[in-house]
């Protein structure tokens, strides 16, 4: 049976923590839906460098127009472009008590451009079967007013087409049809899991199991990050 969108657990914030925590794993691993409920807990921000790259494709902005190319092709977008936007975002005041990093880095390039910028504390590593990951991705929908995220398989809406909490028309993501989604996965192969060792070597990553119920990994990322 579907389980309703997720709401983030409402642990309270000591506002005292200055965390900067990393989300690593594949496309449609749940990053992004964890990530959400995860930073409010910790009162730090939420920085998803897809979220960012997308809002200036929406804005058309000239950087975003350079990204939109290699988004639609499931390519990664050149890191220079990715930093600029990325460090812009860092020095607003909600990072002041930390961010997590939902999408970054992506590569060793961006992995050492990072150490360079800010000391990471926690690597959290989604282990996913790859078998589940295209499907979770072609049948996302996303509410482009709250920015609730939605599976067609999983966790419809209760109306079909429509948020559940605003009623808005949800959208689908122009990369996550199939080809795209697949080439997505490749990247990722090449670029990004070399990084496991990069972070396993500095003693930060943490794997944890992102299968089963949002709730179940939420509890096992909150134990990853004790
Ligand atoms: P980005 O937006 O970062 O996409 P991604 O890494 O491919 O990750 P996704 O957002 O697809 O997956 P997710 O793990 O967040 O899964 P979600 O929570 O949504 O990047 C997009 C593009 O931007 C890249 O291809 C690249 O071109 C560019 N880019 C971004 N960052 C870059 C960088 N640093 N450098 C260069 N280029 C960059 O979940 C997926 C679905 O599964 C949802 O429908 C959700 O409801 C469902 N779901 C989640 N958890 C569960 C669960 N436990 N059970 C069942 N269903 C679940």
């Amino acid at each position: 049976m579907a389980e309703p969108p997720h709401r983030p657990s409402a642990s309270v914030p000591t506002g005292s923590e200055r965390r900067r925590i990393v989300f690593l794993g594949p496309p449609g691993a749940g990053k992004g839906t964890q990530a959400v409920g995860i930073a409010r807990a910790h009162a730090i921000a939420h920085l998803s460098t897809g979220d960012l790259l997308r809002e200036a494709v929406r804005r058309r902005t000239p950087l975003g127009a350079e990204a939109n190319r290699y988004m639609n092709e499931g390519q990664l977008v050149p890191d220079a472009l990715v930093l600029r936007l990325l460090q812009e975002r860092m020095t607003a005041p909600d990072c002041r008590n930390g961010f997590l990093l939902d999408g970054f880095p992506r590569n060793a390039a961006q992995a050492e451009a990072l150490e360079a910028i800010a000391s990471i504390d926690r690597v959290i590593f989604f282990e996913i079967p790859e078998s589940v990951l295209v499907e979770r991705l072609t049948a996302r929908r996303r509410c482009p007013k709250c920015g609730t995220l939605y599976n067609l398989v999983s966790r419809p809406p209760k109306r079909p087409g429509r948020c559940d909490l605003d009623g808005e028309e949800l959208a689908h993501r122009p990369d996550d049809n199939e080809p795209t989604a697949r080439a997505r996965l490749r990247v990722y192969l090449e670029e990004t899991l070399p990084l496991l060792e990069y972070y396993r070597r500095r003693g930060l990553l943490v794997g944890i199991d992102a299968s089963g119920s949002l709730e179940a990994v939420e509890a096992r990322i909150e134990r990853a990050l004790r």
